[in-house]
């Protein structure tokens, strides 16, 4: 739990609750803080700038870099403890319950309601953007991390195809490895390790144990061997990096799979939206596979706008704002550039390229058949804390201050054990 409501955001409130007669004029300003900072993720975010503009505000962005949020979510930890609560903020699950455990959250039921929300969106995204009965975040996207982005020209000319388990992964990066060219596009960041772990773990031991090891952290499983396992084959695949991969950007490694400099990254599908952004056609420049053994199964994240408990004059922008982020539109006009699917289930998959098309269905799918679980990595598996010993303990482990499966299992317990 966030504790920062001092003395300045106590005022804060109370002056913003001094009611609609105390306030100035609306202001006509959408203040946000995110961390789309890469090619792909501007232009998604410079849809929502266009339509609020249309709408007549004014965008006043808080941009902070670093992929994965941790530096944005320092940033704003500082801005709400000072009592300058942004309009909204990018969050991920667990972050949302905690700022709104912390009480510094809006209130947007009355506009959910207006608009029809509690049936478009779903209960697996509800659960983080509805709190005590009230609409406290909107959900802009659904991303999944279990993707392997493919560069298709080298693919071609290594002769690869489809790798349908683990194995026939390893396979298919020594024959990158031969021909010459990096197998493995990676970033050597935590959030970045922990995100590709996530597909491993599916990989290793299905949907059913994910969600036992990393949404319900039952202690079996993160100490099962099938955890040890999950650690043997992230060894494995590391050795297929390049030797300057460590604290590389995630786009930067997405950029030498679009260059052909790399054959495959394991990422989120933001990772698409820079595919996008260099106006690259799946099937003919890349390909988006599942990570092999994970097939019919999504692990999510979403994209949140936290919505603050602004003062009066603040609100009707932060409504608009709402509004426009769940409007059947924008789900469709941000999510085709942002490399995302739609966070309501009654958007058409007209404008979305086979990527697209292929999230959208397996989203839907996978819902269905129980197989859609929430990211530990980004945000969506267990509380902020959680996450983080869980990233650290990953790093450590592909950086060789761990040095066995054996550790990084029994660190991996204890650092959940110790953040619960
Ligand atoms: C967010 C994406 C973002 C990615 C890289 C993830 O946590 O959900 O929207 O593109 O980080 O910055």
């Amino acid at each position: 739990m966030i504790k920062f409501l001092t003395t300045t955001a106590v005022l804060a409130l109370a002056v913003g609750g001094l009611g609609v007669s105390a306030r100035a004029a609306d202001v006509k300003e959408v203040q946000m803080l995110h961390w789309w900072t890469s090619g792909g993720e501007a232009a998604a975010l410079n849809v929502l700038k266009q339509d609020l503009s249309k709408e007549g505000y004014a965008w006043k962005d808080v941009p902070v870099a670093g992929g994965g949020g941790d530096a944005a979510m320092t940033a704003l930890k500082a801005m709400v403890a000072a009592g300058n609560y942004p309009t909204a903020s990018q969050m991920l699950g667990y972050t949302v319950l905690d700022y709104a455990q912390a009480g510094v959250m809006g209130d947007l039921t009355e506009t959910a309601k207006k608009e029809g929300w509690d049936k478009a969106v779903p209960q697996a995204l509800q659960k983080f953007s509805v709190y005590n009965g009230k609409w406290v975040a909107v959900p802009v996207n659904v991303h999944s991390v279990n993707w392997l982005w493919i560069n298709k020209a080298v693919m071609d000319k290594i002769g690869g195809k489809q790798p349908k388990t683990f194995d026939d992964l390893i396979a298919l990066l020594d024959k990158a490895k031969a021909a010459g060219v990096v197998p493995l596009a990676l970033g050597g960041q935590n959030w970045q390790e922990a995100t590709m772990f996530d597909s491993i773990v599916m990989s290793t031991g299905g949907p059913e144990f994910y969600k036992k090891a990393f949404n319900d952290l039952d202690e079996a499983s993160l100490k099962s061997d099938t955890m040890k396992k999950s650690f043997d084959n992230l060894a494995k695949i590391v050795k297929y990096v390049d030797p300057n991969f460590s604290g590389r950007d995630w786009n930067l490694a997405t950029a030498m799979v679009i260059k052909g400099d790399a054959l495959v990254q394991v990422m989120g599908d933001w990772a698409k939206g820079e595919f996008v952004a260099a106006k690259k056609t799946p099937d003919k420049d890349y390909l988006c596979y599942r990570f092999p053994g994970t097939e019919g199964s999504v692990i999510y994240n979403s994209d949140m706008f936290g919505m603050f408990n602004v003062p009066a004059d603040r609100k009707a922008a932060q409504g608009a704002l709402a509004a426009a982020t769940l409007s059947k539109s924008f789900q469709s006009a941000f999510n085709v550039v942002k490399g995302s699917v739609p966070a309501r289930t009654d958007v058409p998959d007209t404008a979305f390229d086979a990527c697209g098309k292929k999230g959208m269905a397996d989203l839907k799918a996978a819902n269905a058949d129980g197989k859609l679980v929430g990211s530990l990595a980004q945000g969506y598996g267990a509380a902020p804390a959680i996450a983080n010993a869980y990233k650290d303990v990953v790093s450590k482990f592909v950086h060789g201050q761990i040095k066995t499966s054996d550790e990084a299992v029994k660190q991996l317990v204890q650092a959940i054990d110790d953040a619960r």
